[in-house]
């Protein structure tokens, strides 16, 4: 059992993190709304509601999947919360991965003006990532958390138990974050991923704290992505791309993120960033973890286009979030698009 204090401009909250069947009871002195999906409330929701002390308890399922993440899934919750008479005392509960901790972040925050929630994420995903910073959002026509607001949760409480029933492409897709971290940041912790194997549950507690320490200590220093915060997004910039071209099918995001690493390894080591046998060591971790590595480019020029979708990329220029060796990083926005096209045209062949 581990606990990691997030310390924002705004607020001050512990996650804690286990890797026992033991699960911290939830208090509040108040109404509890927790929000889950079939799946996920299948497999474990009688293991938590008994850990929520409250006035009252109530449930609201919403359907699995990224598609969900939307308005018509807001106003379901909205509903629920106001049928059983939430107020601005009560609690909201995330509890299942990314799409219902964003969700629920996103309610919770405009509910009344913003009430408290709290995440409790069952993915490796949003264990070590879209639980801890307060990013919240849906997704509409226009594209991907384009609504939204931040909204830090009041504590999130990590159990590695819940993580047994994932499945394995779900599990690498979460380490595919946690290498993103370790590359960016920790030298030292790409080094322990390269000897660990993920499978114990201390090995797994170690990893998913360590990770949030990492991602502390961006938000604490750039709580609203003005700096700082957008290295997270390495590997994120060409992985979008692959994202849309795909129509968000066949891959999931964290293994797009994984190609998209191995794409910017590739520009970094075209402007002397890394050498390349960094970039060899970053593709066998991957490969390590069942993750890919390469995508089959069909149309180069198209592919160049769609990074301006990104609404990342301001005034027609692309950042690209590079390392610097193993365990730094920077933000380049003057990459000449000539190398860029280099390294598009070594995946198409
Ligand atoms: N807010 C942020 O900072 C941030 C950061 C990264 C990603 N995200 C968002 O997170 C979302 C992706 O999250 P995700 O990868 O967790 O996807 P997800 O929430 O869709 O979960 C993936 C699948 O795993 C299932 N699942 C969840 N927990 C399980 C468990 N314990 N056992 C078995 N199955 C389980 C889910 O039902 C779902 O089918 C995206 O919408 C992305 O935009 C947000
Ligand atoms: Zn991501």
């Amino acid at each position: 059992m581990r606990q990691i204090i997030i310390n924002t401009p705004t607020k001050q909250y512990p996650v804690h993190i286990d890797s026992t069947q033991n699960f911290e009871p939830l208090v509040h002195n108040g109404k509890v709304l927790v929000v889950s999906n079939p799946k996920v409330a299948g497999l474990h929701l009688s293991k938590i509601l008994p850990k929520i002390m409250a006035k009252e308890v109530y449930v609201c399922i919403i359907p699995d999947g990224e598609a969900y993440k939307d308005f018509k899934s807001v106003e379901y919750i909205l509903e629920c919360a106001f049928t059983h008479k939430l107020d601005r005392n009560s609690l909201f509960v995330a509890f299942g991965g990314g799409v219902v901790g964003d969700i629920v972040g996103f309610v919770s925050g405009i509910y009344q003006r913003g009430v408290e929630f709290v995440q409790i994420p069952t993915t490796l995903l949003a264990q070590v990532d879209s639980s801890v910073g307060g990013k919240t959002g849906i997704n509409n026509a226009f594209g991907k958390n384009l609504i939204g607001l931040f909204h830090q949760p009041k504590a999130v409480y990590a159990n590695t138990d819940l993580l047994a029933t994932l499945d394995s492409r779900e599990f690498s897709a979460g380490v595919a974050e946690i290498i993103k971290m370790a590359v960016c940041f920790d030298k030292q912790f790409f080094a322990y991923l390269q000897s660990a194997s993920l499978q114990d549950s201390q090995s797994l507690e170690y990893v998913i704290a360590k990770s949030i320490e990492i991602k502390a200590d961006v938000v604490s220093k750039d709580e609203k992505e003005k700096g700082l915060r957008a290295a997270l997004n390495y590997g994120h910039t060409f992985g979008h791309v692959i994202e849309n071209l795909t129509h968000y099918k066949g891959y999931l995001h964290g293994e797009c993120v994984a190609i998209g690493m191995c794409m910017a390894n590739d520009l970094a080591f075209k402007l002397s960033l890394m050498t390349q046998e960094e970039v060899d060591c970053v593709k066998n971790l991957l490969a390590h973890y069942n993750l890919p590595t390469s995508y089959k480019i069909a149309d180069v020029k198209e592919f160049w286009e769609k990074f301006f979708l990104d609404k990342k990329s301001k005034d027609s220029k692309i950042t690209f979030v590079l390392p610097v060796h193993i365990g730094d990083v920077c933000m380049r926005d003057d990459v000449p698009k000539e190398l860029v096209i280099e390294v598009l045209e070594q995946y198409s062949k």
